[in-house]
């Protein structure tokens, strides 16, 4: 005797598999969504950044010819000095690459308050301190839950902190920008971005992504966290969304690029109550 299976048993095997394969494929969705946001998770960054700290200041020198310190300059001249001494907040200080350019600038310094959420990023920038005159206090806190006072801040400035902020982290830290900054106080934040030239972000892309972890690995003999800059540069893009999201909040905003659009600068105040 021949075994016929009915048709709509058949047909019910089909579908099972369809749905059982969609399911499937929605679960790896979702698992390659959560991977791609667990980055933007603060302990992942701090962690990071805590393993980086060691070889950062050397190999962020080396593999930008200098142009990161250059743009810090950029940074801080976007800055117009007042007479009266301020009160500057340093946000994503790292172990406080910035405070030469702050030095080096006209402005009349009272305090640097500045913000990072690694520990040994903070650590060595404990030691940096001493090498710049003035008042300096380190606030190790994830800049997203300050316990900042409102209106504290003359001037917010930072360098190299965005990229590793997600869509929705960078609203929050515009409206914590708006919270810290006095009425008139300004700001200025540079962040290293992809150029829109093709060509141009092809050879940049390649020497983020391909390079400077080599240049990580020969420093650090781990090529894996600098690789992850490139994946953070490559995501974020430019300032310009960032720029968007600080007009949304009611703030002056202004955009530059820099180097052909291999950084990015976006800088303005706090309108007067
Ligand atoms: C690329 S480094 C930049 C350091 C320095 N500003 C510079 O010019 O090189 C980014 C820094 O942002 C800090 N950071 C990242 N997310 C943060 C957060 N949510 N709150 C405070 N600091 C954060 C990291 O710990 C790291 O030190």
């Amino acid at each position: 005797m021949v075994y016929t299976q009915p048709v709509f048993s058949k047909r019910l095997l089909r579908t099972n598999n369809e749905i059982s394969f969609s399911i499937l494929a929605r679960a790896l969705v979702i698992i390659v969504e959560m991977q791609k946001e667990s980055i933007y998770n603060p302990e992942f960054v701090s962690k990071l950044f805590d393993s980086m700290s060691s070889t950062y200041g050397l190999t962020n020198y080396i593999s930008s010819f200098g142009f990161t310190e250059r743009w810090r300059k950029a940074c801080i001249s976007k800055i117009k000095p007042a007479e009266k001494p301020v009160v500057i907040y340093d946000l994503m200080s790292g172990m406080g690459e910035l405070w030469p350019s702050i030095k080096h600038s006209k402005l009349n310094v009272h305090e640097i308050n500045a913000v990072d959420i690694s520990p040994n990023m903070n650590s060595i920038a404990r030691k940096n301190k001493k090498s710049v005159s003035g008042q300096i206090n380190i606030l190790e806190q994830d800049i997203l839950k300050n316990d900042i006072e409102s209106n504290s801040a003359d001037h917010v400035v930072s360098s190299f902190g965005l990229k590793t902020f997600n869509t929705k982290q960078l609203t929050e830290l515009a409206h914590e920008l708006n919270k810290i900054l006095k009425p008139e106080g300004s700001y200025s934040f540079v962040e290293i971005s992809v150029p829109n030239n093709s060509f141009l972000k092809f050879f940049y892309m390649f020497y983020l992504t391909k390079i400077i972890p080599v240049v990580g690995y020969l420093f650090q003999g781990n090529s894996q966290d600098y690789k992850m800059l490139g994946t953070y540069t490559s995501k974020f893009g430019n300032s310009k969304s960032f720029h968007s999201m600080l007009l949304n909040e009611g703030l002056e905003s202004h955009y530059e690029e820099l180097f052909f659009g291999c950084g990015s600068i976006t800088w303005g105040k706090k309108k007067k109550n």
